[in-house]
């Protein structure tokens, strides 16, 4: 054999290593809608990450999506609501968490606050996951997300369970009809754009932007999640290798009836519904762990002896 049909084997033989070993790896998002009313999630790439292959799409109650993530994606995924395709606009609107693109796919486009927002940086520092329920930008559907199958890390599930809308502070509530039902809650900063609750200005580090009362309304409903800008704190969670169940609506009763009240008593076990899940799942392992690794890594041994003896 000829050095360069040698070297040309060799990296087939470290590609397949790659690949077979789980160097090459990804996690598998499991998006389920709880919720009573249809939901369109929307899911949008960092800057400098390719967009997934979908990018927004229907989940009527009850209906769950599985979708693969490559490894060290980052990005977020947030919750449409009371969607319809818009003569007068002539494309697909939302009327919370719209992301202004012409079809049902986001495709680069956010959502429009105020929305919750599940962020994710996939194998980031140390090879953990870092991922975080996220209320600065407003609030409009319960969301949580539970790390599945990870290690390392805290490995905890978080998000924001409570129905708000009802309870937002009246100076925050999105009433699109006028009728007097909220069916979002913005964040004070959107509301009245003043430095102190956006962070910004004389009030961009943690030690001048401090919790509001507004922002203690969202932490009060919902301590796991972001109430605004330097919440980081209580608010993030890491976990290696896993795979990411986001439900919306998790617990269908856990409505925050007026601002003031006490915090639901959600705990933050998984609903029952959501460990069923879990567990039917739980045989979509990541490549990593799959059986045929073994074989494959012999293989892949057998062939570098091969080589070495031409
Ligand atoms: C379509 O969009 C217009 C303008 O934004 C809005 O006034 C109207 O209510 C929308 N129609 C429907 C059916 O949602
Ligand atoms: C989770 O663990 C990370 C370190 O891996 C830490 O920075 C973060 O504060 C922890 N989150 C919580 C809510 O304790
Ligand atoms: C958590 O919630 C579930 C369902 O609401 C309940 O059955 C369980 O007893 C609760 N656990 C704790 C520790 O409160
Ligand atoms: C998972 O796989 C095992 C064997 O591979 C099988 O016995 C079991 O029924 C599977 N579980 C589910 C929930 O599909």
């Amino acid at each position: 054999m000829s050095e360069a049909g040698g070297v040309a084997s060799l990296l087939v033989l470290f590609f397949h290593v790659l690949v077979f070993s789980g160097v090459v790896d990804s996690a598998t998002f499991t998006i389920l809608n709880q919720c009573a009313y249809t939901v369109w999630p929307g899911i949008l790439s960092n800057a400098g990450t390719p967009q997934l292959p979908t990018t927004g799409f229907a989940l009527q109650p009850g209906q769950s999506n599985a979708i693969s993530v490559p490894a060290s994606w980052s990005g977020r995924l947030w919750g449409r609501t009371l969607c319809a395709q818009n003569a007068t606009e002539g494309r697909f609107v939302c009327v919370t968490g719209d992301c202004g693109s012409p079809t049902v796919e986001c495709s680069g486009s956010g959502a429009v606050p105020p929305a919750t927002l599940a962020e994710f940086t996939l194998d980031g520092a140390n090879g953990l996951d870092f991922y975080d329920v996220s209320l600065v930008d407003g609030y409009n559907l319960p969301m949580w997300v539970v790390p599945r199958g990870g290690k390392g890390g805290n490995c905890t599930a978080t998000g924001c369970a409570a129905d708000l809308n009802a309870g937002c502070p009246k100076e925050l509530q999105v009433d699109t009809d006028g009728g007097g039902a909220s069916v979002a809650c913005k964040s004070a900063c959107e509301a009245f754009g003043d430095p102190q609750y956006c962070c910004s200005g004389a009030y961009s580090t943690p030690a001048t932007c401090k919790p509001s009362g507004y922002s203690e309304f969202f932490k009060q409903a919902c301590p796991t999640a972001y109430s605004y800008a330097y919440d980081d704190g209580t608010s993030i969670f890491t976990c290696a290798s896993a795979d990411y169940v986001i439900t919306f609506c998790p617990s269908p009763s856990s409505s925050v009836k007026a601002a003031g009240d006490p915090a639901p008593t959600s705990n933050s076990s998984a609903p029952a519904a959501l460990i069923a899940l879990q567990t039917s799942a739980s045989n979509r392992t990541r490549l990593r762990s799959r059986p045929f690794v073994a074989p494959m890594a012999l293989a892949a041994v057998w062939q570098l002896l091969q080589l070495l003896s031409i």
